[in-house]
Parts: C-alpha cells; sequence; structure tokens
C-alpha cells in the first residue's frame, strides 16, 4: 500500500528550540493514520496535519478500553544518522497485543515503512543532544460505536511522535521506588504480558500513592501471592547481587521489555552472570540487609536504564548502594545508548538506520 502524504504548512513544520523537554507533551507536525473496517480490512494509510481526531460517544476503546499502543525511539546518532532500535520486536510486540485484545494484526512490513517515513518527515523534531530522542507512540483502538461488549468491527491505527529527554523527573539520577501489597497489576492469564491501555488505567491509583508518599514509581508483586517481584510501573527490573544480574522471569504477567531483552544480551559481553528467575521481595529485602544486594535498576524505552536508589517495603525504607548509580547500571547505560547514538559498533544488528 501507497502512504499518501500531506502536509502540514510550511510555519508548523519549523522545529522549536528544544531546552526542557517534558515527556510526552510536545508533538512534531503531522501523524500516521490509517483505518480497519470488515470489508477492506486495513486501508487508506496516510499522513497528515497532526489534529485532534472525531470519535464515536459510543467507540468501543471508550467504554471497553480495547486499545493497545507500542513505544520506540529514534535517535540523533553522533555521526549525524538517524537510528531505530530493534523496531522489528516492537511491531511484533503489537501485533501480539492485537492478538490478545482481539484486534485485527498489521502486516509488519508496512508498520515498519509507516514509521520510518513518518519519522523521516519529521527529522528535524529529532533532539540532537544524547539522552533525548524522538519517541515513537504507535497505537491502535476500537472505533465501532456500540455499547454491546464484542471486538470492535471499525479500528484506527495512529503513529504519533515526541521529542522526549529523560522520563523522569530525576534525569538519570537513581529514583525511589514503593512496593505496593494492596493493589495488583497484572494475574496470570490476564493481559499483564501485552500492551493494553487498560494495564496502565489500573496502575494509575497505585501510582498515585506512591507519588503521595514521596516515591517516583511503584513496584508491582505477583497477582497471586503477593510475594514476588515482577516490575515496576514504567520498566522491568533488576537486580545486581554480588556480580550477578536478575530480572524476575516472564510468567505471563510481566511485559517482555525490549530493553530487558537488550540487558540480558549485553550482560555476557560486558563479562556479567544474567539470570531470569523469579525473586522474592523478601530476598531483595534480606540481599539489601546483608550488604549482597549491591544494585537496582529499572530497564525501558522511556526510562533508558534507570537507576534505583530507595525502596520502601512495609513501613520501612532501604538504601541501595547508598542511593547512588551503581557502576553496572553506568555501564549498561553507556553501552546501549552507545549502541542507539552510533558510537559504538552494533555487533548485534540491532540499530536501524533511516
Ligand atoms: C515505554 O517505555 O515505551 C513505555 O511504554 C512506557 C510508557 C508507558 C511511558
Amino acid at each position: 500500500m501507497e502512504i499518501e502524504i500531506r502536509l502540514a504548512p510550511e510555519e508548523k513544520r519549523m522545529a522549536p528550540n528544544f531546552e526542557k523537554l517534558l515527556f510526552g507533551r510536545v508533538f512534531t507536525p503531522h501523524m500516521f493514520i490509517m483505518e480497519y473496517n470488515c470489508d477492506q480490512g486495513w486501508h487508506s494509510p496516510r499522513i497528515v496535519p497532526f489534529s485532534n481526531i472525531e470519535i464515536h460517544p459510543a467507540a468501543i476503546v471508550l467504554h471497553y478500553a480495547q486499545t493497545i499502543f507500542e513505544g520506540l525511539k529514534a535517535y540523533y546518532g553522533v555521526d549525524g544518522k538517524i537510528r531505530l532500535f530493534r523496531p522489528w520486536e516492537n511491531v511484533a510486540r503489537l501485533n501480539r497485543s492485537a492478538e490478545r485484545l482481539c484486534i485485527p494484526t498489521l502486516n509488519s512490513e508496512f508498520v515498519l515503512k509507516a514509521i520510518k517515513t513518518l519519522v523521516w518527515l519529521d527529522k528535524d523534531w529529532i533532539p540532537k543532544q544524547k539522552g533525548s530522542a524522538l519517541y515513537i507512540r504507535p497505537f491502535v483502538f476500537g472505533t465501532e460505536g456500540s455499547l454491546g461488549v464484542k471486538p470492535s468491527h471499525e479500528y484506527l491505527f495512529i503513529i504519533i511522535l515526541c521529542p522526549v529527554s529523560a522520563y523522569y523527573e530525576e534525569g538519570f539520577n537513581p529514583i525511589k521506588i514503593y512496593v505496593t501489597e494492596r493493589y495488583v497489576r497484572a494475574f496470570p492469564g490476564g493481559t499483564g504480558d501485552v500492551k493494553a491501555g487498560g494495564n496502565y488505567a489500573a496502575s494509575l491509583k497505585a501510582q498515585e500513592e506512591a507519588k503521595k508518599a514521596g516515591y517516583t514509581q511503584i513496584l508491582w508483586l505477583d497477582g497471586l501471592e503477593r510475594k514476588y517481584v515482577e516490575e515496576v510501573g514504567t520498566m522491568n527490573i533488576f537486580f545486581v547481587f554480588e556480580d550477578e544480574l536478575i530480572t524476575p522471569a516472564l510468567t505471563g504477567s510481566i511485559l517482555p521489555g525490549i530493553t530487558r531483552d537488550s540487558v540480558l544480551k549485553l550482560a555476557s559481553i560486558l563479562g556479567l552472570k544474567a539470570e531470569e528467575r523469579r525473586i522474592s521481595i523478601d530476598e531483595v529485602i534480606e540481599g539489601i540487609e546483608k550488604g549482597k544486594l549491591k544494585e537496582c535498576f529499572g530497564t525501558g524505552t522511556a526510562a533508558v536504564i534507570s537507576p534505583v536508589g530507595k525502596i520502601f517495603y512495609r513501613e520501612r525504607e532501604y538504601l541501595i548502594n547508598q542511593g547512588q548509580t551503581g557502576e553496572i547500571a553506568k555501564r549498561l547505560f553507556d553501552y546501549l545508548t552507545g549502541l542507539q547514538y552510533g558510537e559504538i559498533e552494533d555487533p548485534f544488528k540491532w540499530t536501524l538506520i533511516l
């Protein structure tokens, strides 16, 4: 399918001076949009000036949350080249999420072409300083106006772009996380392992409580026993015990993060042992108390590698690595961003140059 392009007026296409970028508040002048209905399938792909969209008040997404999304970034490299990082994985995950929510899947090659065409058109909006990037948000949602609970017969697939810097207010400094036992994010058999909008809606209450208590993010425990660590609000979690990297195994209620997978694969290059297994919150707390847990950090597209300096659990705050960024988190951050910004050779062929 050919993508029709309708350009925004010239004065809207000029990129502003990026000084302080709050995550997800500034959008580029264009967006990609495509529709689905049962007769035509996915059709009419086009890039249009960024604008509001009209939607039926009974659209399934508004009532029953039939919506999925992805997040990836385009990086402006030190060599002036623009790179996407493992975009194939995002497209594959988008389709896995689609399957889980009864949304018609998309042609992977075509989604990649849509992302590349849109990013190229708005390439002047990619911030040039390291640590900043263009966040790419593809999303799909049911638009059929019908209050019956069933999969929508109509959908929109949209891609929007935002120039961003660090996701957290702390920048890339250690964040503080709060363990909740009151709420759960996901349950075996639920949608925790896909990127469904509803997962995030269900997390807001706990996230607000953490924020009120002075913490950046929630650390979720498993839904059945509330015993095993699962993930943090917007990222996966890693612990460094002595010289070993441990992250919770993907048991079906954890999002399989692409940065998580990259860190697991980078570990061996950096001479670290890495293991995916169940890890209880008790083991984490004991590790901190006995001085065996050296570091903790989160991984995610938006969050990159975010060191965790403090954990709050059952009325107590525990300090990790004196609240400082650990050496392993720093090495992983440098290597990963080195690949993304074209500073080092990419032995994995993870980057796609536009
Ligand atoms: C991402 O890292 O792309 C995410 O999906 C986190 C987002 C919810 C801010």
